[in-house]
Parts: C-alpha cells; structure tokens; sequence
C-alpha cells in the first residue's frame, strides 16, 4: 500500500514513536511505501513531503517533537482546502493518510473521511483529554516533567516561607494538574472542571499555615476558572486557525490574589511548553509504538474514519466521530479524591 502519515497541533512526546511503528510494520511487514507530509495539514495542502523509510526512523524513538514537524493549519478554513487534499493524495497515489493528532487534526481527518478519503486517526495530547480512548501518549512525559517541577519548588518554598503556584498546560481538562499535583504533593489543586472559590482557597492554605506549615504549594490548569468566570484567561485576542485562544496567566492573577488576602509572599511559576519538550518516557514510547502498529493494521484491515484507541490495556478502534465534541474530563469522584490532600 501507499501509506501517508502526518502530525499536526501541538508537539506530544511520543510523535517519533509513533511514526517509528508505522514506518517499520508498515514497509518490514506489509511491503507498504511511506511518505510523510511536513508540518501537520500544511504538508497535505502544499504536498510538502519527505520519504519515510527505514533509514528516516533510525534513532527516533528517544526523541521529543516529531520528525515531521508540525503545525495548526487548518484546511477547512481554506476555500479550495479539500481540492488541495484531494490533490495530494492523487499526486502521491495515497491509499491512506494516518494522522495524528488531537480534536482539531482529527476533526479534519473525519471531514476528509466523509468526503470520502481513506484516512485513520491516531489521539495524540498531552492535555490526555480527547475522549474515545482512555489514555494518550505524551501524558506521562508532561506529568513526569510537572512532577519534578512540583518535587524542585518545594525546597524553594519552604527555604522562603513562601506559596509557590505552578500553571500547568490543560485547556478543557485538569489531567496534568490532578495526577502532578498529587503525585507531587500539592496542598491545592484547581482544574478547568472544578470552577475555585478564592476564598476557599486561601482558607485551604491558612488552614495548611495553622498547623505550622510556612510554605504552601498550588497546582493551576492554564484553563482553570474562577466561579461566574466563562473565559480562560488567555494572551491577547488572537486566535488560532481552529479558533482557539494562547491560554496562559491564571497561575500570575491566582498569586496576586493569595498574596493579598492572606499577606503569605507568593510566587507563579508558568512551565509551558517545557511539559511537551524532550525525551519521551519508557511508558510513552511504548504507548506511541503500540497506536501505530494498530494505525497501519487498522489501514490494512481498511478500518478508515476510526482512531486506534486504547481501552483499558487492549488496543482497538472507535470512529472518528466519538474522540471528536467534547473532551474527557477529570471526574468527581477523582477530584473528591485528591481533595483529600488539600490545605
Ligand atoms: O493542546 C495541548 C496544549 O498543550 C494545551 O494545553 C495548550 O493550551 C496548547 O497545547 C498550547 O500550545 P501552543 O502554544 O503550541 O499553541
């Protein structure tokens, strides 16, 4: 077969594997030839490619990023957007696009696939919040990479009386701040899910403080809210080609706030696209080796407009339409959970 793959949206530790599982099952097994479109859409709509075969995947698997590069383009948006695709897939004689990427690629994918292209989805976030599949690749990377963050601010914390508060990435859901929080010990942790109270949370730390505690540590989601807040606080008005605003600033305004209701010296740390960059883990490379051997089997089985998924341990398929409308969110009972290691 004539197999394409291409990764779009943000960058996921794990892409380099995926591909790696591709190309290798895809040309050592089935006698596929693979070409790789660069930088997300953008590669399908200009046929910007690069040949993909053993040689291109050598020492790929420890790597962070993807070796094809990425993008936000947005083909939909483009007037003769579906012509340019169908154009692509003739000029390289596609018999299947494998795309990987998150709601917005794979939104794309599904469009493509009622228009009757042969295209199979592959979930790649580390917001680990695309429903359909019970775990993406690039999760465990981010939270490892939270974790540690968590584990270093704590002596900076405590060496200054001080509250620290870490934003961490999280759009629609708290996945990274939930597990990085309680696995590194966070006295709070706000969520997008989970719309906070201020005052409740300075109670939370005063109540940490009168039990002879002098520095506090607070997890916040980029896309966390105050109540009777709707929009994320974000950095500036411009949107991205699907509509999307650059979140970012709630941990700076949650730390002014602290600060003056409880006079405990506070500071906000952002760690952003540090928790997409790197060596993925272990876990990752095997998660993303794992969805592309299911990619390239799903095309030969012809199982196109589904996304490999993973369901507990077993790898299997949903169609396109189900990761797509809305995201997996972090549930009560998890955050009743961690809650028990508040204030
Ligand atoms: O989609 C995952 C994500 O990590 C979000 O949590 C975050 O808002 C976004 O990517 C930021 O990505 P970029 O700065 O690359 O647009």
């Amino acid at each position: 077969m004539r197999i394409g793959i291409l990764t779009g949206g943000g960058d996921c530790p794990g892409l380099n594997a995926v591909i790696r599982a591709v190309v290798r099952k895809g040309t050592m097994h089935y006698g596929d030839s693979v070409v790789g479109f660069l930088e997300g859409w953008r590669g399908v709509v200009e046929n910007h490619t690069m040949p993909l075969d053993m040689e291109s995947i050598a020492g790929i698997i420890h790597r962070g990023g993807t070796i094809l590069r990425t993008s936000r383009t947005n083909p939909k948006k483009m007037p003769d957007g579906l012509e340019k695709v169908r154009q692509a897939f003739a000029a390289q004689k596609l018999e299947a696009l494998i795309a990987i990427g998150g709601d917005d690629t794979l939104g794309v994918a599904k469009w493509l696939f009622d228009e009757g292209l042969p295209v199979v989805g592959v979930p790649k976030t580390i917001d680990n919040d695309l429903s359909g599949t019970d775990l993406c690749f690039g999760f465990d990377t981010a939270v490892g990479i939270a974790t540690e963050a968590i584990d270093r601010l704590h002596s900076t914390a405590e060496a200054h009386n001080r509250v620290m508060v870490v934003e961490v990435m999280g759009r629609e859901a708290g996945w990274i701040a939930l597990y990085a929080g309680v696995a590194g010990g966070a006295d709070v942790v706000l969520i997008p899910e989970k719309a906070y109270d201020i005052d409740e949370v300075c109670e939370l730390l005063k109540r940490r403080h009168s039990r002879g505690k002098y520095f506090s540590i607070v997890v916040v989601a980029e896309g966390a809210k105050p109540k009777n807040v709707t929009a994320s606080v974000s950095q500036g008005e411009k949107l991205d080609a699907f509509g999307h605003a650059r979140l970012g600033g709630i941990g700076n305004q949650l730390a002014d706030q602290i600060e003056q209701r409880t006079g405990y010296e506070t500071r906000a740390v952002i760690l952003g696209h540090i928790q997409r960059g790197g060596t993925p883990t272990a876990f990752d490379r095997m998660l993303g080796t794992r969805y592309g051997v299911q990619a390239i089997d799903m095309a030969h089985r012809g199982e196109f407009g589904r996304m490999a998924a993973l369901h507990g341990q077993k790898l299997t398929s949903v169609p396109l339409a189900q990761a797509l409308g809305s995201n997996r969110k972090v549930d009560d009972a998890l955050y009743e959970m961690a809650s028990v290691f508040f204030g």
